[in-house]
């Protein structure tokens, strides 16, 4: 195969959920339909294992829960898929919002009888943010739930939002029994028997005349009538509108039961967006068929042994082709790295890799060399433009132990801070000392103080600050000396030295966006 048919068969995509919305599920089945695994139940069964083998965090066998992101390749329909996992469990961190800046599409994935849930919001944001292609999976039809047209609605409304329905549910929970295809009428059975789907079920079919004996008189006018309500709506479906991020084809099912999801699974194969260009801090475009290797680091993962400060860096190769063993530069120290044990990833295992395309996910060995964000290329180091950070909720400061530590304190936060484990806020005036500490996800701040006593062996006491907004600052100076001269407010610096603003609730924030003169603010890094 040629190099561009490569890069224009790889698809690389998340799967954006509230916690508990069947995310595992969901990647297990796909895994599953691609023939990628067996049996479902083994990526569980495989997580809890590892979490008591080798995680080497604490806080992750304690809680029996995987806190790092995983990546998995495999193929189907002859397209090579990349799928990057963000965390699963309830808490969640930048690293989720990190790993949106590496996939050309979503699947943003929802329980039907919750429909749009806080979570999903916040991960369609930074989607819309990207333009990234969203595809919608409603899940657990086996299950009673809201009125698919309400849900069509919520997703209109709450995300603003168009879909284009590509199949329709005939009935729900006990009643439900399968899923019309809009474009072409037929029906997909549901096989009421389908156990919990630990294989794969080949579903029977039926045309569309047979609809009213499956669901009864008053149950197939009624769908009838959703039918044509939808179709009459016509946010119909085109490729180009949904590769721009303007509507979002949406797809009914049951994880759990296998229902639904190979129809997801090939439309992912086909229709979803293929590796996209970068653009460069000056902004050149760099698209993937270029000769010239580059990518960039979107995820570090600490080190499994406490006592190296060595991990793995996640690299999403942009353009031109990865070779295990080559040398690149990276843009901002302008170091050369030889990436001689690059690996990838197939349902978490790990092993070597000799060649990767645009589009893929690659383990780079990390001696503390790489950061997040940083660009990789052959040539002369060129800069992608940063991953943004995004404005913390919860915040802090810590106390330490023993006050003879401080300067080994500072040093550990700024390179965890570096890693992206945390962000800092520094009080104007003072230095780096004492920082207010910020994260998305309250978890961090465990990861934090679990990573400053293992490796800096440094214990601290957190201290929870009562905040629970920041913003950046920007637009004209009277704004920001509002800020700073008016109670409830209080104005920190950045990593970069920008103004962020800390309050406590959405209320302050508008009230000073009412009232400071020419005030702008922002809830992502400017960059
Ligand atoms: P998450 O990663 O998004 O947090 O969700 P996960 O897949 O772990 O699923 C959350 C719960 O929802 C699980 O139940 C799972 O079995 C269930 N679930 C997922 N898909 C479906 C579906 O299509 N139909 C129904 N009825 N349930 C579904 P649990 O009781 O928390 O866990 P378990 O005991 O099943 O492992």
């Amino acid at each position: 195969m040629n190099f561009e048919d490569e890069v224009r068969r790889r698809r690389t995509f998340a799967i954006i959920s509230h916690p508990d919305a069947g995310k595992t599920t969901l990647t297990e089945k796909l895994l599953l339909y691609a023939k990628a695994i067996h049996l479902a139940g083994s990526v569980k069964a495989k997580r809890a294992a590892r979490s008591t083998i080798s995680d080497w965090m604490k806080i992750e066998q304690e809680r029996g829960i995987s806190v790092t992101s995983s990546v998995l390749q495999f193929n189907y329909d002859g397209r090579a898929l990349n799928l990057l996992d963000t965390p699963g469990h309830a808490d969640f961190s930048e690293d989720t919002f990190r790993t949106l800046a590496a996939v050309d599409s979503a699947v943003m994935l929802m329980d039907h009888a919750k429909g749009v849930e806080p979570r999903t919001l916040k991960l369609f944001e930074v989607c819309r943010m990207r333009r990234l292609p969203v595809v919608t999976f409603m899940n657990k039809l086996d299950r009673y739930g809201l009125h698919p047209l309400e849900l069509v609605d919520q997703v209109r409304d709450k995300l603003d939002l168009e879909v284009a329905p590509v199949n329709w549910p005939l009935g729900m929970g006990t009643d439900f029994k399968g899923l019309v295809n809009l474009a072409t009428r037929e029906i997909i059975l549901y096989e009421s028997e389908g156990r919990h789907g630990s294989e794969i079920v080949e579903a029977e079919r039926a045309s569309f005349d047979e609809a009213e004996s499956l669901v009864g008189a008053e149950a197939f006018e009624r769908i009838s009538e959703e039918l044509e309500l939808i179709e009459d709506a016509g946010d119909a479906f085109s490729r180009e509108r949904f590769l721009a991020g303007d509507v979002s084809p949406l797809f009914w099912g049951s994880a759990m039961s296998n229902f639904g999801v190979e129809e997801l699974l090939s439309f992912l194969a086909k229709e979803a967006a293929p590796p996209g260009p970068r653009i460069t801090e000056a902004g050149e475009e760099i698209k993937p068929n270029e000769d010239r290797f580059t990518g960039f680091v979107f995820k570090i993962q600490a080190n499994m042994n406490p006592r190296h400060r060595d991990g793995i860096a996640f690299m999403r190769v942009v353009s031109g082709k990865f070779e295990r063993g080559m040398d690149a530069v990276i843009g901002r120290s302008k170091e050369v790295l030889r990436l001689s044990k690059p690996h990838t990833f197939m349902a978490q295992e790990r092993s070597l890799v000799e060649k990767a395309w645009p589009g893929d996910i690659v383990g780079l060995y990390n001696t503390g060399k790489l950061r997040v964000g940083d660009t990789l290329s052959n040539g002369s180091g060129i800069k992608f433009a940063g991953i943004p950070r995004f404005a913390p909720e919860h915040f802090g400061q810590l106390r330490l132990e023993d006050p003879m530590r401080r300067k080994a304190l500072d040093n550990g936060l700024e390179q965890l801070s570096q890693e992206g484990v945390i962000q800092l806020f520094f009080t104007p005036g003072q230095g780096r000392q004492n920082p207010f500490l910020g994260a998305v996800g309250i978890l961090q701040f465990e990861v934090l103080k679990e990573r400053l006593r293992n490796e800096y062996k440094i214990s601290v006491i957190f201290q929870k600050a009562s905040f629970s907004r920041a913003r950046w600052v920007g637009g004209e100076p009277e704004g920001l000396e509002w800020l700073r001269a008016t109670h409830g407010y209080r104005v920190v610096e950045d990593r970069n030295g920008l103004p962020v603003v800390l309050t406590d609730s959405n209320w302050n924030l508008s009230y000073a966006l009412e009232n400071a003169p020419g005030l702008e603010l922002y809830d992502v890094e400017p960059l």
